[in-house]
């Protein structure tokens, strides 16, 4: 049920006194709770003042009577901010029961140091009651306050002009502002008796707004059209975006969303969502990290990007030792772009050209692997070659042969066409894109040793797998392998802002090292180390560096193989895959990635507020590592339930 969320146009201007007599007249419907208290507490006010009142304590109490980011400050604390308050939320005790939810200062007061309430108060719920003191200056305040809450996609369901009744007010706040207006006298004075004649005189007033407020506070309808913000920004995204790998007709809406934090994505329409994908397996720590957007901001103050031929900066050189440091190479580099498929594209381009300056251009053949995904742009197409996704584009492509993932079978291919081949890429130990499929360690270790028997470079596509996820750094270090280049991207910045890197061995380094300026590596991208994306990165870097980051994907997969193995035992359940963060559960349905199972699963999933994206009939999920227990349990229930659901 929906709760109700009691806003005000400034500080002190009878928030309180509103929920006061809104308890008194319905102590057995309403529970009080004020997330964040500052200054004298209202939640105590209210438990004395309306005893039958049910009051949750805040999540948030601090003494000074300041904005609480200060007040916490001076105790030498830290604000939750606005997910820890949403995690904070207490149930009411009756499922008839709705919380009345108490805001502090004004809507545009600073919940932390980054967020100010409004923020907060979106997620909380879309049932909003603006209260106003009725003094002078009321329309133009309160006109103003509902202003400034539309702009930020808040619709407010009524105002309550609190004190003396003021008729005109009334009028003009509803005539410019098209919101029902409803007039309160606060009381005589603050004791029970008085509060509760108060309210009790007042009672018809305050069941007329609970009336009007009924539709929005029965509404359990959170479809993404049920908030008239999200329904205009559907509407308009429906006739301007082309959205990736959607068809651009019969797809489903898109979720609106309007902030993003930890592990949670809010919705224009009030939901928050678990993002149990990482938002595509980008967003490593959580949605806007404190350490990486501190890294973001201080060094946007002075540096925006600057091009990197001829022109370097502090943090690519920075990131790309921290990069190399996790090889025991001497005289590695970095080749830095801008997405997982330009870092493919130059590893192809490079581990061409290495064979053409060994006086060996015969070499035009690369071998991909069944399942394999390195990305969209044409080099990356060509060793993926998913006939789903690329088939249309096969005139186009290079050379490439496409091979079981079987040392022997790659034994014998090399044995076939050893010089013509530049390359082997693959995504080491997990094939993402393709299903999470994934192999062992040794198998992997088998490969690079064919791979190096007969002199072909190998390129570790660890565009998903790098910073952790497989619980290693790199997924290859488990293999104890050396791979010719390495291809990062995704979490590279923690999935702040786009940034990828081509890690390139000394060996090929060293077929570059000449003054011969036809041999250059012609290419580069304009982002080309963007210097705030590096010096985020440099920030994920130094938290990969601290041993509790990389146990966190570890933890994971303990906690996956307690919930999500026993899935394996399902009915119609083909396959559980586990490897760190990542779980992945395959269903034996017809119909591969365009299984109509994965837009089943997705919705299941949705309703139990998990966003997942099946990839076909592979549900998985691979969270961020700040997720909290409570929410990797829900991931887990919302797998069951959509498993169970979709083998119906
Ligand atoms: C292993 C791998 N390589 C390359 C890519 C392409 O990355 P991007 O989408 O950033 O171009 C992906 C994307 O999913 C990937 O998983």
């Amino acid at each position: 049920m929906s709760d109700l969320i009691i806003l005000g146009t400034d500080t002190d201007v009878g928030k309180t006194t509103f929920a006061l007599l809104w308890m008194s007249a319905f102590a057995d419907r309403y529970e009080y709770w004020k997330p964040v208290e500052t200054g004298p507490s209202d939640s105590e006010q209210v438990r004395q003042l309306v005893p039958k009142a049910i009051v949750h304590p805040p999540c948030e109490r601090f003494e000074a009577a300041v904005a609480p980011p200060l007040a916490a400050q001076m105790e030498g604390k830290r604000c939750r901010g606005m997910f820890g308050v949403i995690r904070a939320k207490p149930a009411p005790t009756a499922l008839d029961r709705r919380l009345l939810v108490e805001s502090f200062g004004s809507p545009f007061s600073p919940l932390d140091e980054r967020c100010l309430q409004h923020m907060l108060l979106r997620a909380l719920g879309s049932c909003r009651v603006l209260i106003s003191s009725s003094r002078l200056g009321a329309v133009g305040r309160t006109v103003q306050c509902l202003a400034a809450l539309r702009g930020q996609g808040l619709q407010t369901r009524a105002v309550v002009l609190l004190g003396p009744a003021d008729e005109y007010a009334a009028q003009e706040i509803q005539r410019h502002s098209e919101t029902q207006v409803f007039s309160l006298r606060a009381p005589e004075s603050y004791d029970a008796e008085a509060i509760r004649q108060c309210a009790t005189a007042q009672r018809q007033d305050l069941v007329a707004l609970e009336l009007h407020l009924g539709f929005a506070l029965a509404s359990e309808d959170h479809t993404p059209l049920a908030d008239p913000i999200a329904k205009d920004q559907l509407a308009r995204d429906a006739s301007v975006i082309w959205h990736p790998y959607t068809p651009l007709a019969g797809a489903d809406r898109p979720l609106v969303c309007s902030a993003a934090r930890d592990e949670f994505l809010s919705l224009a329409d009030g939901r928050h969502v678990i993002d149990a994908i990482s938002s595509w397996w980008t967003i490593l720590h959580g949605h806007c990290h404190p350490p990486l957007m501190n890294a973001l901001a201080s060094n946007a103050e002075y540096i925006d990007h600057v091009h990197f031929a001829g022109v370097t900066h502090y943090w690519p050189i920075r990131l790309a030792e921290w990069l190399l440091r996790a090889f025991p190479w001497k005289g590695g580099r970095v080749f830095y772009s801008d997405n997982g498929s330009t870092a493919v594209e130059v590893a192809l381009k490079m581990a061409y050209q290495f064979w053409c300056h060994q006086g060996e251009p015969q070499r035009t053949r690369f071998v991909g692997f069944d399942h394999g995904y390195h990305g969209d742009t044409f080099g990356a197409m060509a060793v993926s070659r998913d006939p789903l996704f690329f088939g249309r584009f096969e005139p186009l492509l290079l050379q490439a042969d496409i091979l079981p993932i079987d040392p022997d079978r790659l034994d014998d291919h090399l044995s076939k066409y050893r010089d013509q081949v530049a390359g082997i890429i693959i995504e080491p130990l997990v094939q993402g894109a393709g299903g999470m499929r994934m192999h062992t360690p040794q198998t992997l270790r088998a490969i690079a040793e064919v791979t190096q028997r007969h002199d072909v470079l190998f390129i570790a596509d660890e565009v998903m797998t790098g910073s952790g996820r497989t619980g290693t750094l790199w997924a290859h270090q488990a293999a104890g392998i050396m791979p010719d280049l390495v291809c990062a991207a995704k979490t590279l910045a923690g999935g702040v802002l786009p940034l990828a890197a081509t890690l390139v061995s000394p060996r090929v380094v060293k077929a570059f090292e000449t003054a011969d300026r036809s041999k250059t590596f012609f290419h580069g991208h304009s982002f080309t180390a963007h210097p705030l994306a590096c010096a985020v990165a440099c920030a994920n870097a130094e938290l990969l560096d601290r041993p509790e980051t990389l146990a966190k994907p570890q933890a994971m997969a303990t906690f996956w193989t307690e919930t999500v193995e026993p899935l394996r035992f399902q009915a119609r359940v083909k396959d559980v895959r586990i490897r760190g963060s990542i779980a992945a559960v395959e269903l034996d349905v017809e119909g591969g990635y365009l299984a109509d199972v994965g837009r089943t699963i997705r919705l299941k999933a949705l309703e139990m507020g998990v966003l997942l994206r099946p990839l076909g009939s592979v549900l998985y999920a691979m969270p961020p590592y700040c997720t909290s227990s409570e929410s990797l349990q829900k991931i887990a229930d919302a797998m069951h339930a959509a498993v169970k659901t979709a083998t119906l």
